[in-house]
């Protein structure tokens, strides 16, 4: 259970949200605490890297307003989804959230599609051991759970589907230039807008789940993004009206939960002719590293099974998951 700290710190966030001022006098009513009170959860704000400011005689305001996401908004608008949503302000990493179900659960199996959503991840996790910024507020932060009753292998392809879903939805958006970078970068413009996070559990060919993270940037705060190592955009910079984050968070879970069934049913038969038109390295010249080790080639998209297919003097070479990298060759 939540404790109730944490649920004040919650009610301060939601009460600045709006980013006008609120006196410390009004906020401590609101909340039915003391004014000192106060103060310590505004410390614990500072904690979370929301950037407060305090103005002698005017109180406190967040620099931004937020649209933090309502989970009966989400719920309500997806009620075909008939797995759990869950909503977390604050978590580790919404990865760990639906491992920690997995534990829980009588049987250890969850409803196909069970999603957990975060506003902010403090040791968010991407692909390679690397970290995912992901700030209060701001972005997408998503992990589906996926049972792989045929094994660890039937899993195939599946980040590559997912990864262009999330294309497909930017595209829907009217969003210009959006392509995939293999096994499952979206990009818009060449910089990096969303990334697919898959692990799985199981044999490989006894059963098995699959958990998937997505991350979408959709409004990251600029004075996060000194650290980030690459080109990296998000989802607000290509739209002239500003996003709705609770839209944004509906059509993810009801985009990936449709194109996990699909993939389900068809594998990525009928998807591999779409990921040749977004593929942002398709006829493109391109090195492979491996490793150490740089293979040159031309991109040839990719195969049934997810493979990235790469034209190397006469032969078409194959490439599969893991330690696989694809840049531009100049
Ligand atoms: C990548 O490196 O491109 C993959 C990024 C995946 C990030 C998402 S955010 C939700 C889920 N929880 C995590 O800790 N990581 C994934």
């Amino acid at each position: 259970m939540k404790n109730k700290s944490n649920r004040i710190d919650e009610r301060l966030i939601e009460t600045l949200a709006d980013g006008q001022f609120h006196s410390g006098q009004a906020l401590a009513d609101a909340l039915g605490v003391s004014r000192t009170a106060i103060n310590k959860h505004i410390d614990n704000l500072d904690a979370l890297q929301l950037d407060v400011f305090r103005v002698h005689g005017k109180g406190y305001r967040l620099a931004q307003p937020l649209q933090l996401l309502k989970f009966d908004l989400i719920r309500e608008q997806l009620r075909e989804h008939q797995a759990p949503i869950y909503l977390k302000r604050v978590t580790s990493s919404t990865h760990d959230d639906l491992k920690q179900l997995l534990v829980d659960a009588p049987g250890k199996t969850l409803t196909p599609g069970t999603c957990v959503l975060a506003e902010m991840q403090t040791r968010g996790r991407g692909r390679r051991g690397r970290t995912w910024l992901s700030p209060f507020g701001s972005n997408l932060y998503a992990s589906f759970y996926w049972p792989l009753p045929e094994g660890l292998n039937s899993a195939l392809g599946l980040s590559v589907a997912v990864g262009l879903r999330l294309a497909q939805i930017l595209e829907q958006a009217g969003i210009q230039g959006v392509s995939v970078k293999w096994p499952n970068d979206v990009y818009i413009q060449g910089a990096k807008v969303a990334g697919v996070l898959v692990e799985l559990e199981g044999e490989p060919t006894g059963e098995g789940h699959a958990l998937i993270g997505i991350g979408l940037n959709l409004s990251m705060p600029e004075r996060f993004t000194q650290n980030i190592e690459q080109p990296y955009t998000d989802v607000q910079k290509h739209l002239d009206a500003p996003l709705n984050r609770h839209q944004w968070a509906v059509t993810l879970i009801r985009g990936v939960t449709d194109v996990l069934e699909q993939f389900r049913r068809h594998g990525l038969a009928d998807l591999v002719t779409e990921w040749r038109r977004l593929d942002h390295f398709y006829n493109q010249p391109v090195n492979i590293l491996l490793g150490q080790h740089v293979q040159q080639g031309v991109g040839q998209g990719i195969d049934n099974y997810g493979a990235l297919l790469v034209r190397q003097g006469s032969g078409l070479k194959r490439y599969f998951g893991g330690e696989i990298s694809i840049r531009a060759r100049q």
